[in-house]
């Protein structure tokens, strides 16, 4: 049997396709694995698979509807699990064009070439197939502070050009479940942290930055609060609603663990300052508060209890243990994080933070 994964060479995609064959419900099934290699894709993620005839890495776009028939056809697969997407909220402010494109019309597509494959298909093959739409809690906006965390039920509320592309994305693949029974389901996580984070999200940039002798800038008050997740967790709640959620059903995944963005600066310069500590004093001397992010969400939080209820799932790491081996990760892999600094990942700083000075 066969998966193809959409975006799987991504933070949380690679995650996923490293995680799936270590498993031993999953490890025997082949994965074909989908990825345009945008500057958020890293081949290098996956290198460990190099020569592993289980994985089958192609280079290409969601967009193309003709490439996903090929594929299809080639491969059928007895599910899709969709990751592919643009994912950085501060780079949807400055162009969103982009996100529209991939986020709406990829998975307009991809959803269309599931429909089409999934028609030919008879009996068990077609009554088994599945299509994981892998979505984010942004899609509920923005949390008060004495406000529950988001159930499945809590209205759609995007905020951002990101989390309304893909807030768009969940109403397409609810549509077609709806319509065309295609059979669809859904998470919503929460912010994941690990392994692979690129280094434009908060976690992975304070850690990066720190090394460097550089701000970490805060934005605004650092009062935001986010729900952090660590990424194989993600990975392992993907692979218990793939296995037992039920069709047409969306399920929140997060980690309770509330965080306010000044306590994860806080939190990672010690870590830092235990593991890597610096002549010229604490990390902490590194914290700048800097412009905030226009329409930035103050909160979010998710209640996990429906997947737990229903799949028996739960995190297995705490935010403590979860930070310890990310920093941990980072300060081993300084060659990736080198790597992946390229020309034009400092664009994208000096056009994200010049203006917030
Ligand atoms: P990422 O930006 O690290 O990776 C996205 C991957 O998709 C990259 O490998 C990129 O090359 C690929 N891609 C982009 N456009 C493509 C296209 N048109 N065709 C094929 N491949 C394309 O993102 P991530 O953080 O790994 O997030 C993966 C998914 O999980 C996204 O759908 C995101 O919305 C969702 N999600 C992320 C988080 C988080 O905290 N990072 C939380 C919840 C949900
Ligand atoms: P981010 O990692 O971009 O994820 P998201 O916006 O999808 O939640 O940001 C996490 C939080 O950290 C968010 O509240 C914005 C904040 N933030 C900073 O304060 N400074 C930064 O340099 C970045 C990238 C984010």
């Amino acid at each position: 049997m066969t998966i193809l994964v959409t975006g799987g060479a991504g933070f949380i995609g690679s995650n996923f396709v490293l995680e799936w064959f270590k498993d031993a419900a999953t490890s025997d099934e082949a994965v074909v694995n989908l990825d345009a290699l945008t500057y958020a894709g890293n081949a290098e993620n996956l290198s460990a698979l190099s020569g592993d005839a289980r994985h089958i890495f192609v280079r290409g776009d969601i967009c193309e509807r003709a490439l996903l028939d090929h594929l299809l056809s080639e491969h059928r697969p007895r599910a899709i699990v969709h990751f592919a997407a643009e994912s950085h909220v501060d780079r949807s402010i400055h162009g969103p064009g982009v996100f529209i494109k991939t986020n709406v019309e990829g998975t307009f597509t991809l959803l269309e070439a599931a429909r089409d494959y999934w028609n030919t298909l008879g009996g068990d093959d077609k009554a088994k197939f599945r299509f994981h739409h892998v979505s984010t809690d942004e899609v509920y906006g923005s949390l008060k502070p004495a406000d529950p965390p988001f159930a499945e039920t809590h209205p759609y509320e995007p905020n951002s050009p990101y989390s309304a592309s893909k807030a768009a994305s969940d109403h397409l693949v609810r549509a077609w479940h709806h319509t065309y029974d295609l059979p669809v389901v859904t998470t919503n996580c929460s912010n994941n942290y690990g392994p692979y984070h690129f280094p434009e999200k908060l976690i992975p940039l304070m850690i990066v930055n720190a090394l460097a002798g550089k701000p970490l800038p805060v934005y605004g008050d650092g009062q935001q609060i986010r729900d952090w997740l660590y990424v194989t967790d993600h990975c392992s709640a993907i692979r218990a609603v793939l296995a037992r959620g039920r069709l047409g059903e969306t399920y929140n995944v997060g980690g309770w663990n509330e965080k306010a963005n000044i306590d994860i600066a806080r939190t990672i310069c010690v870590l830092l300052d235990e593991l890597r500590p610096d002549a010229a004093g604490s990390y902490t001397r590194l914290i700048t508060y800097v412009k905030d992010r226009p329409g930035h969400d103050r909160r979010y939080a998710i209640d996990a209890r429906k997947i737990e209820r229903e799949l028996g799932w739960r995190p297995a790491e705490t935010f403590e243990t979860g930070i310890r081996k990310t920093v941990a990760w980072y300060l081993e892999h300084s060659d990736w994080v080198g790597r992946v600094q390229s020309g034009a990942y400092r664009e994208w700083l000096a056009k994200n933070y010049e203006i917030r000075q």
